[in-house]
């Protein structure tokens, strides 16, 4: 399965894909964007061979669905099957996941659907939880709101600062990221057809 990475910044999870899923499973990383042309996750694609491409909003006057539109064809021509959001802070259009039907994922640093949208282990520690986790998801028209594939908690009763939630998520990040991808390009992800809420991972 092609699959076209999408991240916006220090690019961790493009790694972790690159290194954990790429060439198992028949996956194939074969793009890699950005809506940001600074991002690190750009140089670590070039490092690793690729030849990523970044869609800078200023470039479309500021208009995201024709951006969108852009990267949709962009990651269409390079025969892109999967797209996974990396890290990638902005919402894409409706008019790119009617490209990729039920193909987007993302991955969140928050136990879904507790603490959607930005800031998310600010949001968990604002409110004072004990447990955090990451969520991978299918990408929908909502805020962090589409079917849920794989989740991961861990218990962190003290901590204090985003920094210290991070440096115990990432992990968890860098091992259900890929493992999505690889899920996903071997056919093992499926919707309960008694509950299409629900995501059935066949392993
Ligand atoms: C991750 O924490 C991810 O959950 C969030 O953005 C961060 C990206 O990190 N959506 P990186 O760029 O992959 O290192």
């Amino acid at each position: 399965m092609n699959v076209g990475v999408l991240a916006s910044g220090f690019g961790s999870n493009l790694e972790a894909v690159l290194s954990r899923a790429h060439g198992a499973d028949g996956v194939e990383v074969v793009a890699v964007g950005s809506d940001n042309p600074e991002a690190r996750a750009l140089e670590r694609a070039r490092t690793l061979g690729l030849t990523p491409r970044a869609f800078p909003l200023a470039d479309f006057a500021g208009d995201r669905a024709a951006r969108d539109e852009a990267m949709a064809a962009w990651l269409a021509k390079a025969g892109v099957e999967l797209v996974v959001l990396a890290g990638y802070m902005q919402l894409v259009s409706p008019g790119f996941l009617a490209r990729f039907p039920e193909r987007v994922i993302n991955v969140h640093p928050a136990l879904l659907p507790a603490f959607p949208g930005l800031h998310a282990i600010e949001q968990a520690l604002a409110y004072g939880v004990k447990v955090f986790g990451v969520t991978i998801h299918f990408v929908d028209d909502g805020v962090d709101s589409g079917r849920i594939i794989a989740q991961r908690s861990v218990e962190l009763p003290h901590a204090e600062t985003p920094e210290e939630v991070l440096v115990a998520l990432r992990p968890l990040e860098h091992e259900l990221l890929p493992q999505a991808v690889r899920d996903l390009a071997a056919g093992r992800v499926r919707v309960d057809p008694a509950q299409p809420r629900r995501v059935l991972v066949d392993r």
